[in-house]
């Protein structure tokens, strides 16, 4: 199998580490070109430093890095000092011990390094969004053209049946639901990794003692950042387990055999005073709308985390 060439872009936040570390995991599959940062689970700046952190820790500071939108296209930021802490600490990535950042990020922005690396490549890109959507919405608002050259967009947002912010809006799309209407809009596939999939894709305590147990420095990296992020999911979400949500759309483009999905027409709620945000999914074409997104709904939980431990401790051989 040809390698997807991808970028990513994120937001870490503990889960979009780990999906980085899983993207760097399986160079057979996957060719990571870029990384390109949105605030999200923290401010920009400490958004980038921890995908600088993460990936210096990765020994990959040959990576690019570009920091991008510090607030949604339209909105004010929701950002609130203190909300997104209790999920993803005072960093943004609390939890284990972490080098500082090896290297820089490029001297452009977001926006620039996708033109850049998309224009660059002889191949269609596959893009890997895990969190707001807004870097992506202006590549298309900026560069329409550029849409023939993605194959894909993998990405982890939105639900249909719940959200995680508010009932009915997941974070991710809650932030920036226009750049997610825009993205949405734009005619390139799209498999949306939401909540319905993601909070069946968690790690349970023995599992993470497992990938601890198995020694190396990336295996017991990840089984901190796990210790630190899973407290939220148990003990104010009640999940069975940690919920790494963005692994989902990385795990999706490497072992699609694990996932189902069905294939709607996915609208965002712009308007709604208690639905901003939510992804309307709509597999039917009641209202004689195109598909536009794969959505994911199941996955087989126990191989995903089989392959999430053998994917940690890869980076470590
Ligand atoms: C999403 O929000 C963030 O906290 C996570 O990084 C993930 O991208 C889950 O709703
Ligand atoms: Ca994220």
């Amino acid at each position: 199998m040809p390698k997807i060439p991808i970028i990513m872009d994120c937001d870490p936040g503990h889960d979009d580490a780990i999906a980085l570390l899983w993207a760097l995991s399986e160079p057979e599959k996957l060719d990571l070109k870029a990384v390109t940062i949105v605030a999200g689970n923290q401010t920009l700046a400490n958004t980038t430093r921890n995908a600088l952190r993460v990936l210096t820790f990765a020994g990959r500071t040959d990576i690019p890095v570009a920091m991008g939108a510090d607030r949604p296209l339209m909105r004010p930021s929701i950002f609130e000092q203190g909300a997104t802490e209790m999920v993803h600490g005072q960093s943004g990535l609390d939890g284990p011990a972490m080098p500082e950042p090896g290297f820089e990020p490029v001297p452009m922005r977001a926006l620039d390094l996708l033109i850049k690396t998309i224009e660059e490549s002889e191949e269609k890109i596959t893009l890997v969004p895990t969190g707001p959507l807004t870097n992506v919405a202006a590549l298309f608002l900026v560069r329409p053209d550029l849409k023939a050259k993605i194959e894909r967009i993998s990405l982890m947002g939105g639900g249909s049946y719940t959200g995680n912010w508010t009932p009915a809006a997941e974070y991710n799309i809650y932030v920036d639901p226009e750049a997610a209407s825009i993205v949405f809009q734009s005619g390139v596939p799209i498999v949306m990794a939401g909540l319905d999939v993601t909070h069946q894709a968690y790690i349970t305590r023995e599992e993470n003692e497992e990938l601890r147990q198995k020694g190396g420095r990336c295996a017991v990296f990840t089984a901190e950042l796990i210790d630190f992020f899973s407290r939220y999911h148990y003990e104010v979400e009640k999940l069975p387990g940690c919920t790494i949500h963005d692994a989902c759309a990385v795990a999706y483009l490497c072992h699609p055999e694990i996932f189902t999905g069905v294939d709607c027409h996915v609208d965002i709620e712009l308007e709604g005073s208690l639905t901003a945000g939510t992804t309307v999914c709509d597999p039917g074409n009641y209202e004689g709308k195109n598909h536009n997104a794969t959505v994911l709904y199941g996955v087989d939980r126990e191989r995903f985390a089989e392959l999430f431990i053998e994917a940690m401790s890869r980076l470590d051989q």
